[in-house]
C-alpha cells in the first residue's frame, strides 16, 4: 500500500539515529520526534518518517514498504546476502554514501593469543551478529569455521566460553579493549548510506526525492 507521502525509514535509537535526524533537519524537513511514535509526519513537506530498528530498514526497502531509508552498509549487505540466499526480494538503489556512521566489521580474538593470519581461525567458533558477512569472508579465505549467532553482547562470548573469536563492529575499539580482545582482521568498512526502493515513483515523489538529494549535497559539502 503506497501513500502519496514519501516514507523515509530511519533508526529509532542507536549509532545512526542522532546524525540521521540532524541530516534531515538540515535538509529543511521540519518534524518533532517527541513521544514514542512509529510514524512522524513532517510539518512542511509530504514526508513521513518511520522510526524503526536499524535491522528492519533493509527489508522495508527491499519489500518496497518504504521509499527511502538510511542504514549502515554492514546491515544492508548482511540482509541482502540473507535474502538472496532465501530467494526473497533483495533489490535496492544506493542513492548516496553519507558522512557518518563510520565503523568496521572486524574479527577479534583474545589479546594474549598469537595470530599469524586467517588460517589460524580454521575450525574455530566465531560469535557474530553478521553470519552472512563472516561466511563470505571465510569462504574467500578458504577457512572453515562454526558460527555462534548473537544479537548482542557478542564481545563477551569468548570469555563466557561460547566462542573462540568474535566478528563485530568496531569504531573506537573501546569495547574490544574492555573485553580483553584484539582486532586481527577487518572484513568490511562501513558508513551510513541513503537507499531507495526499486520500482515506480509518482512524478511528485520523484521531484521531492531530487529536492532532498540536492539539499543533502549542500549540507554535506558545507560540513567538509
Ligand atoms: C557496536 C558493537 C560494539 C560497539 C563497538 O555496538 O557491537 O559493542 O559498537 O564500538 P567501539 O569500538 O566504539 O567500542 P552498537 O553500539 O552498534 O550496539 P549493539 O551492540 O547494542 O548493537
Ligand atoms: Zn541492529
Ligand atoms: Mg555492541
Amino acid at each position: 500500500m503506497q501513500t502519496q507521502r514519501l516514507r523515509i525509514a530511519i533508526q529509532k535509537k542507536g549509532r545512526l539515529s542522532k546524525e540521521c535526524q540532524d541530516l534531515f533537519k538540515r535538509c529543511g524537513i521540519k518534524f518533532n520526534l517527541m513521544g514514542e511514535r512509529l510514524v512522524v509526519h513532517a510539518e512542511n513537506m509530504p514526508i513521513d518518517l518511520l522510526l524503526v530498528r536499524d535491522d528492519d530498514i533493509p527489508g522495508l526497502i527491499m519489500d518496497g514498504v518504504v521509499d527511502l531509508g538510511v542504514i549502515g552498509e554492514n546491515e544492508l549487505e548482511e540482509v541482502g546476502l540473507e535474502r538472496a540466499a532465501l530467494n526473497e526480494p533483495c533489490d535496492y538503489t544506493k542513492l548516496r554514501r553519507l558522512d557518518f556512521g563510520g565503523c568496521r566489521l572486524s574479527i577479534a580474538i583474545d589479546k594474549d593469543e598469537q595470530y599469524t593470519g586467517p588460517r589460524d581461525l580454521q575450525g574455530k567458533r566465531i560469535a557474530t551478529t553478521y553470519p552472512q558477512l563472516v561466511k563470505r569472508y571465510m569462504d574467500e579465505q578458504g577457512v572453515e569455521f562454526s558460527p555462534c549467532m548473537l544479537n548482542g553482547s557478542v564481545e563477551v562470548a569468548p570469555r563466557a566460553g561460547l566462542a573462540d573469536a568474535i566478528c563485530d563492529l568496531v569504531s573506537t575499539g573501546a569495547t574490544l579493549e574492555a573485553n580483553g580482545l584484539k582486532e586481527v582482521e577487518v572484513i568490511l568498512r562501513s558508513k551510513a548510506v541513503l537507499i531507495q526502493r526499486t520500482g515506480e515513483f509518482s512524478a511528485d515523489k520523484q521531484a521531492l526525492i531530487e529536492r532532498i538529494l540536492t539539499r543533502m549535497q549542500g549540507v554535506i559539502q558545507a560540513k567538509e
